[in-house]
Parts: structure tokens; C-alpha cells; sequence
């Protein structure tokens, strides 16, 4: 692996733990103005001093992101479909190229391992590698689940080590019993999505079991962005993934942040502001 390759990866995973937190935004790509991301901008600037990578789609990074962030950016490069079609059909969307242009640390595609699209989504995966490989730019495998699928080990511990056999950098993939089995055969790095909001105590429980199963940290979206405080709820993410902190105390910071917010907000108001 050569130099710009292990540097960008270095920028994902932090080498101070061997863990990440990837804030999750590229929803809009497939489901249009998702809840808690109808305006892109608003949602992300706060988040942002508490993410390790920014994960969206080039898109969202041109229109409301401020070039001149220092958080490295894995930009979503498959689509093409929407949530009304055949999701399975995604292509390339973005060119190896302009992820360069867009001084990207990596790139992000789905597979749909058991779908009849499976061999032509793998073949996109190998392709992205291929040209990842000559720029120096490592590829996320996301492992999309269709709804025939079952959200077990053994489905994705399939579909996280066929993206690895292909070179894949990092897999994205979902949380599940057994999980430590899916980690342990996957030879690289594997972060977890959150899936559709729950309560945040829940969330919490979810990261510290991924972590604890041996992940490389969450890449996660919805459970941030759509928590009634969302920088109080990554905060308290940080916390599980870089300090292994037990879910009950970082829910307690979640809380003791949120209020505090609360009453900032109400002060604001007093004041007029
Ligand atoms: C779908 C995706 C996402 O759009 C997103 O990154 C998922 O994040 P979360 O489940 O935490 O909202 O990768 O395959």
C-alpha cells in the first residue's frame, strides 16, 4: 500500500485509537429530503467539529459544505436509483477523477450481496477499487441489505468478506447477534450504520456493542441527525467509540449536554437573541 492510500486511511480511522466516527449525511441520494436533513447545511455545521469523516455525496459537499473544512470527506460515489425503484440497480456516479478534484479520503459504494443485481454491483466494487487503487484513494463497501435479506451473521458475514476478498478498504455493514463473527472474518476494518432511529439509549447500547464486538467504529446517520439533540448525541458516540465508555455513562453525558443546551437556548431567547 503506498503512502497517499495508508495517509488517507490514516484520516478515516484515527491512529490514536484505531477507531472512527464517520457522520453519515448521504441519505438524500436514494430518499430525497430525509427527516432531519431537509436542508443539508443547517444539519451539518454543527456536527462537523465532532466527526472524524463527513460521509455524502458530491452533491451535498459542493452546495452546503465550507471548503475550507479540515474534516475529511468520504464521498458516496454509487446511485442512481431511488427508494421507489430498484434500489439494487445503483451504478458509478461520480469519476475517480473528480473524487481526486474534490480532495476526497475515500470513496463509497453498495453492494447487494443476494440480489439478482448482486454480480453487477461486485463487478462496480472490484472496478472502484481498481481505480482507487492508481489514485490512492481507499473504497468503502457499504453492504446494502434488500428487504428478502436477513439482517443475521451469516448473511452478512457473507457480504462483508466478499467485499473485502475484492480489496474493499473498509465495510460498512449493520450491527447483529453473533457480530463478533462477522468482524473476526472480515480481514479489514469494519464500522457500523445505525439503521432507523431509535431511542438514543438504544443507539448508545448498539455502538458500544459494535465496539465491543471488535468494530472499527460507527459510520452513522439517522440516530444523529434526527435526535431531538443531535451534537449532544454524537458527542456521546465519541465517547463510546474512542474512550470505550459504558452506554449508561454516555447516556448520562447525552442528557447533561442536551440540557445544558436547552438552557443556552432559553437564555438566547430571554436575551432576545
Ligand atoms: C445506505 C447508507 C446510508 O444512506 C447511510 O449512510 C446509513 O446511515 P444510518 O443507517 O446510520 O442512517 O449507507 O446504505
Amino acid at each position: 500500500m503506498d503512502w497517499g492510500m495508508k495517509n488517507r486511511l490514516s484520516r478515516i480511522i484515527r491512529p490514536e485509537t484505531g477507531r472512527t466516527v464517520m457522520l453519515a449525511v448521504d441519505h438524500g441520494y436514494f430518499l430525497g429530503p430525509t427527516t432531519g436533513l431537509e436542508e443539508p447545511e443547517k444539519t451539518i455545521a454543527p456536527l462537523l467539529p465532532y466527526a472524524d469523516t463527513l460521509m455524502l455525496t458530491r452533491g451535498v459537499l459542493r452546495a452546503c459544505v465550507d471548503p475550507s473544512t479540515n474534516v475529511p470527506i468520504v464521498l458516496r460515489v454509487s446511485g442512481g436509483t431511488s427508494i421507489l425503484g430498484n434500489l439494487a440497480d445503483e451504478g458509478t456516479t461520480v469519476s475517480m477523477k473528480d473524487a481526486v478534484r474534490l480532495n476526497t479520503v475515500g470513496v463509497a459504494l453498495s453492494i447487494f450481496v443476494g440480489s439478482e443485481l448482486e454480480r453487477k454491483t461486485l463487478l462496480a466494487l472490484a472496478d472502484l477499487i481498481n481505480e482507487g487503487h492508481e489514485a490512492g484513494i481507499p473504497v468503502l463497501a457499504v453492504t446494502a441489505v434488500g428487504k428478502d435479506m436477513a439482517r443475521d451473521a451469516r448473511y452478512l458475514g457473507l457480504a462483508c468478506r466478499i467485499a473485502a476478498e475484492l480489496g474493499a478498504h473498509i465495510v460498512k455493514t449493520y450491527y447483529c447477534d453473533g457480530f463478533e463473527k462477522v468482524v473476526k472474518s472480515c480481514p479489514v476494518p469494519v464500522v457500523i450504520a445505525g439503521g432507523k432511529k431509535i431511542p438514543e439509549r438504544d443507539a448508545l447500547e448498539l455502538s458500544h456493542n459494535a465496539i465491543s464486538s471488535g468494530a472499527a467504529g460507527v459510520d452513522m446517520g439517522r440516530n444523529i441527525f434526527q435526535s431531538e439533540h443531535p451534537v449532544a448525541m454524537i458527542r456521546a458516540v465519541r465517547e463510546i467509540v474512542h474512550n470505550n465508555m459504558t452506554p449508561q455513562r454516555a447516556f448520562d453525558l447525552y442528557k447533561t449536554l442536551s440540557e445544558s443546551e436547552e438552557a443556552k437556548g432559553r437564555q438566547a431567547v430571554k436575551a432576545g437573541l
